[in-house]
């Protein structure tokens, strides 16, 4: 796939719908984590240097097509200010936005208002996109987290003007491109998280993509019961242990490695601080729980992740969010960020609660790369087409 970049337009007074995600997370009415609004800063003064007026378009929460004052955009305004270095006029509705005041004309970036307030956005309304795209010359998508969504703003644009992917895009694809599209051998997946359910089609997709798959968290536990192990009272969708040996056979017969825990760490209760002790996997007691991956599990992962060139994360190994339950987490992602600042290991993580275990372990910032998307990323991982990238690459 291809598509236009920034650096294919021609920019110089033109007017470029930028489509952004700054659905960041918000406590009270301050910006709790500004990770997305840092992210999508280059594109806003790379289009500002190259005298294009740049028109943020943006969601935030799911109000459904209707005005939800809780969820306006306004919210954000001081974090997207302070980020960028300037002021940022928010534009309440689609008519303002077309008529323009003079004082919003001379505005060096506008925000539209949540465009979710509108039905026309998430039917990706054709009528609907037809009128964004008057708003503006160029359409430019910098909203890689919001790909998965067909959606007027995030889709159907690019079917209505020229269009290209913005900095973060651009670099959130590449990153991919080189983790699943055209990775450097061997590659090894680390994937955690509570449930096999959940993540079905990304296991069936990435056996046949890498060439270890370490799985962990509590789906961990429903392999091991697949596997005839007593998982005592540990997570396990035990509902789901047919599944998991067909994703074993699928695995084999691709010549992908399963590593799953041969140690676990168990306890009674599932609490900061509990009781705890490193057993066997196939020692758990009937009263007992598995609430993480044992220290020679993470000797095993530390193994395979030296011989490796490349690694995709998501998810935790354990129940990351309570000590001491997040040692393995903490110590494998230590060990792939080593790797990775030594020029070793090609690492990309996102998706969900990555992101956080990344950053409790001190390892986010010397990963390769990490993704600001959450469903996109793991809709990503599991193979399925981006309707918001494979419409910038029909518009190239
Ligand atoms: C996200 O936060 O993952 C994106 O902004 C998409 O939001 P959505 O799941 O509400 O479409």
């Amino acid at each position: 796939m291809s598509w236009n970049t920034l650096d294919d337009m021609e920019l110089a007074g033109k007017r470029v719908l930028t489509r952004v995600d700054i659905n960041v997370p918000v406590e009270g009415s301050v910006v709790s984590d500004t990770t997305r609004i840092d992210r999508i800063v280059p594109t806003v003064t790379d289009i500002l240097a190259r005298g294009g007026k740049p028109m943020l378009i943006a969601h935030f929460g799911r109000p459904k097509g209707k005005v939800v004052l809780d969820m306006s955009l306004r919210v954000v305004l001081p974090a997207l200010e302070e980020a960028l270095g300037r002021k940022v006029t928010l534009i309440e509705t689609l008519e303002g936005a077309e008529n323009l005041t003079d004082e919003a004309r001379a505005a060096d970036v506008l925000l539209l208002e949540n465009i979710r307030f509108h039905p026309g956005e998430e039917a990706n309304d054709p009528a609907f996109a037809q009128r964004l795209a008057g708003l503006g010359d160029i359409y430019c998508n910098d909203a890689f987290s919001a790909a998965h969504r067909a959606h007027a703003s995030t889709e159907g644009l690019a079917h209505h003007m020229p269009a290209c992917a913005g900095r973060l895009m651009q670099a959130e694809l590449e990153a991919l491109e080189a983790a699943l599209g055209t990775p450097k051998r061997p590659v090894v997946a680390v994937v955690g998280g509570a449930k096999v359910s959940t993540k079905l089609d990304l296991l069936g997709n990435l056996v046949d993509q890498v060439n270890h798959l370490v799985i962990g968290g509590g789906m961990a536990n429903t392999f091991l019961a697949a596997q005839g192990l007593n998982v005592g009272k540990s997570l396990c969708e035990h509902d789901m242990t047919d599944t998991a040996r067909e994703i074993m056979t699928k695995a084999g017969a691709a010549g992908c490695e399963i590593i799953l825990p041969g140690d676990v760490v168990v306890a009674a209760e599932f609490k900061a601080g509990a009781d705890h002790k490193v057993l066997p996997a196939h020692a758990c007691p009937e009263d007992k729980m598995i609430l993480d991956a044992g220290p020679a599990t993470v000797a095993r992962i530390e193994a395979v992740l030296d011989k490796a060139n490349t690694l995709i994360w998501n998810g935790p190994l354990g129940a990351f969010e309570i000590d001491p339950f997040d040692d393995a987490t903490n110590a494998a992602a230590a060990h792939a960020a080593r790797l990775s600042r030594e020029g070793k290991l090609t690492s990309v993580a996102g998706g969900g609660d990555t992101v956080a275990a990344l950053n409790q372990a001190g390892a986010a910032d010397d990963f390769t790369y990490i993704s600001t998307a959450g469903g996109a990323f793991l809709e990503w991982m599991e193979g399925k087409p981006l309707p918001g990238v494979a419409a910038l690459s029909a518009n190239a």
